[in-house]
């Protein structure tokens, strides 16, 4: 590649597309860091567990190229499932043990290996300096970041805080499925994660009833079905009993068929 050639740092901002200001801040930042941004656009296949999801999944790439122009990406990666995966399935993958059948990965099966998989396949492509992902899936993240330190990979795993709406509602491609009603419903969830920080800043300690906060306010909108809602360490996302130390409280609820998830990490 001609920019590796030429000596400069490679970011890469692995995405799925239906890009909205979330994606932007990943690139926003990948353009103030490295001299040579690449944005992938590829709606993969293997992470999801629900073929309904995967077909919903909103495309559009024209505006997402339009939208990475105008982010200053010099480069837009959005290859067909034939071009990642030619013999259709493919022998080797990628597993990050426990962390993966924890939480999304117990809801999910599959889902992080599918992830971890094209990632490691897009770190290879691309082979980037850096590359950058959401605290909005904080769970990923933390693969992602176990996966680059077992495996050894070159390169550099930046985390970027959540963007959200002004209402709270964490930014995500799913959301505009949300009907009207469902959307005016969705900011509970990051009001329910706020409730339960705040009994942890309040001086709670036991788990039991730092969730008991946020499930009395989530269980008010019975259109609104709780997955799980978990106070994990954030490291391995292991659920703990008391708060010693910092946590992550994480969350996924279903409004209709629309699956959000979203989480706050308390430092204590
Ligand atoms: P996607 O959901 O498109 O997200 C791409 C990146 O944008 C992820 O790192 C995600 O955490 C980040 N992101 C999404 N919404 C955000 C928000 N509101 N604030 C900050 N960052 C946000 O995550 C994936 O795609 C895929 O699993 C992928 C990593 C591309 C592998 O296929």
């Amino acid at each position: 590649m001609a920019a590796r050639k030429s000596g400069l740092t490679i970011g890469l901002v692995p995405t799925m597309g239906a890009l909205h200001e979330g994606h932007g801040a990943l690139m926003r930042r990948a353009r103030e860091e490295t001299g040579y941004v690449v944005a992938t656009i590829f709606v993969n296949p293997t992470q999801f567990d629900r073929p309904d999801d995967f077909q919903k999944y909103p495309r559009r790439i024209e505006t997402d190229v339009a939208f990475c122009e105008r982010l200053g990406v010099d480069a837009v990666f959005a290859p067909e499932v034939e071009e990642v995966y030619p013999s259709g399935e493919i022998s080797a993958a990628v597993e990050v043990a426990d962390i993966s059948s924890r939480l999304e990965g117990e809801f999910r099966p599959g889902h992080f290996r599918g992830v971890a998989t094209v990632v490691a396949k897009l770190f290879n492509i691309v082979a980037a300096d850096r590359a950058y992902f959401g605290e909005k899936d904080a769970q990923q993240l933390a693969v992602i970041q176990k996966m680059v330190a077992d495996l050894n990979f070159p390169v550099t795993i930046v985390p970027v805080p959540t963007v959200r709406e002004s209402d709270g509602l964490a930014m995500s491609s799913r959301n505009q499925r949300l009907t009207p009603e469902q959307r005016r419903i969705a900011p509970v969830l990051y009001q329910a994660l706020c409730a339960a920080e705040g009994s942890i800043r309040g001086g709670s300690r036991l788990t039991a009833e730092i969730k008991g906060e946020a499930l009395n306010l989530l269980s008010r909108n019975p259109a609104m079905r709780i997955e799980y809602l978990e106070v994990v360490d954030p490291a391995a996302f292991q659920p703990v009993e008391t708060v010693a130390g910092d946590v992550r409280i994480t969350a996924a609820v279903w409004l209709g068929d629309v699956r959000l998830i979203d989480n706050v990490l308390v430092r204590c």
